[in-house]
């Protein structure tokens, strides 16, 4: 079925929903940024051309974050100086009808850059999200007794592949290496689990449909656009996990989840528990993949034995209007937990178990 494309209502009626999200979570900035988006599209500004008629959904596609991305990008990269004045971290130059038209005089002066940021949907890899599934490979490695080998779907650029390096600090629980380059903070709810150390690591690949090349010229700043720029800590974690990943280099393929972990799991690394993980990427992978992927766990996990375990691992928003579970299944066995629930970005994880 063809969906007619969105008008110019339908589209500032999205930017009015992503404006109050912003504002209930933490972003008020970027509420902001959206409102004078909205202005310029209702007013006949640049964007109204660039962003109306969408042909698509204009908040399932995220369309508004893909122009304050673009725009966040100019900024990083120094095409926007008038605009930047404002940026936090920037110029913090308090919000006034200036902002408005130092938007539109960028957009016109970089049209082929928002187009082409418009056009792509927003990237984004969420390393605090390692803070809430590091507990849950701590749990599988205790209840094993076995290090783990790693596939990660849905990866994007492979941030959290590089869980085992990052250090976690919940309150005042520290968990990790003290001299780590990127440490992770998040608010513990719930009892303790116990965990001292980072489980060992013996393997770790991962997979994106469109994997995140951060070796690619700009790329860097790219990625980093599409985190809210008022939220500092948030950039400065990704800033030093993405450093971190151009020396180490995680190990990314460009490919479908389903057929990736078909290749995958025909062989196991021996004497490790192998865990397959992913992060709020379950709802964007199509129905068909999804019942393939879960055929695909269950006959493996029909075949796993004590001395080679398999696990499933998730933090994925599994009912659009709760916070997301961490669940975990353990072959032999095969029993789903959910073992957590948490914030969509890691900021807080309530430990159920
Ligand atoms: C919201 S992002 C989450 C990225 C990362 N897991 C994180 O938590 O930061 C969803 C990711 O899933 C990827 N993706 C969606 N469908 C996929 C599929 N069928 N196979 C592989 N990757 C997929 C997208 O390209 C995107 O990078």
């Amino acid at each position: 079925m063809t969906q007619t494309p969105a008008t110019l209502e339908e589209v500032a009626r999205a930017a009015d929903i992503q404006i109050m999200w912003c504002q209930q979570n933490g972003a008020p900035f970027t509420a902001q940024v959206l409102q004078a988006i909205r202005e310029n599209l209702t007013s006949g500004g640049t964007l109204a051309r660039l962003m109306t008629p969408w042909p698509g959904n204009p908040l399932a596609d995220a369309l508004l974050l893909r122009a304050t991305g673009a725009l966040h990008f100019m900024v990083r990269i120094g095409k926007a100086p008038d605009l930047a004045a404002y940026y936090p971290g920037h110029g913090d130059k308090p919000w006034d009808a200036g902002a408005g038209r130092a938007i539109e005089d960028a957009v016109v002066a970089h049209l082929a850059l928002v187009k082409d940021t418009l056009s792509r949907p927003p990237q984004t890899n969420e390393t605090g999200r390692s803070a809430v599934l590091m507990p849950g490979y701590a749990e599988i490695a205790r209840r094993t007794g076995l290090p783990l080998s790693i596939l990660e779907i849905g990866a994007s650029a492979g941030l959290n592949l590089l869980w085992d390096r990052f250090a976690y600090r919940y309150g005042d629980r520290f968990v990790g290496d003290t001299n780590a380059s990127v440490v992770i903070n998040a608010e513990w709810r719930g009892t303790w689990c116990n965990v001292e150390h980072l489980p060992r690591v013996v393997a770790k690949r991962g997979c994106d449909r469109t994997p995140f090349d951060l070796s690619a010229p700009g790329a860097a700043d790219r990625l980093i656009a599409y985190v809210w720029p008022e939220q500092k800590e948030r950039l400065v974690r990704i800033e030093a996990a993405i450093a971190l990943a151009q020396g180490e280099k995680p190990s990314l393929e460009k490919a479908d989840a389903g057929d990736w972990l078909e290749r995958q799991l025909a062989s196991q690394v021996p004497g490790a528990a192998t865990v397959i993980a992913h992060t709020i990427v379950w709802q964007y992978i199509a129905r068909e993949t999804r019942e393939k992927i879960e055929a695909l766990l269950k006959s493996t996990g029909d075949r796993a034995t004590e001395a080679a375990p398999l696990a499933w691992l998730t933090l994925e928003q599994y009912a659009p209007d709760q916070f997301p579970e961490v669940r975990l299944t353990l072959w032999p066995g095969g029993q789903t937990q959910k073992i957590a629930t948490a914030h969509p970005h890691g900021a807080w994880i309530e430990w159920l178990l």
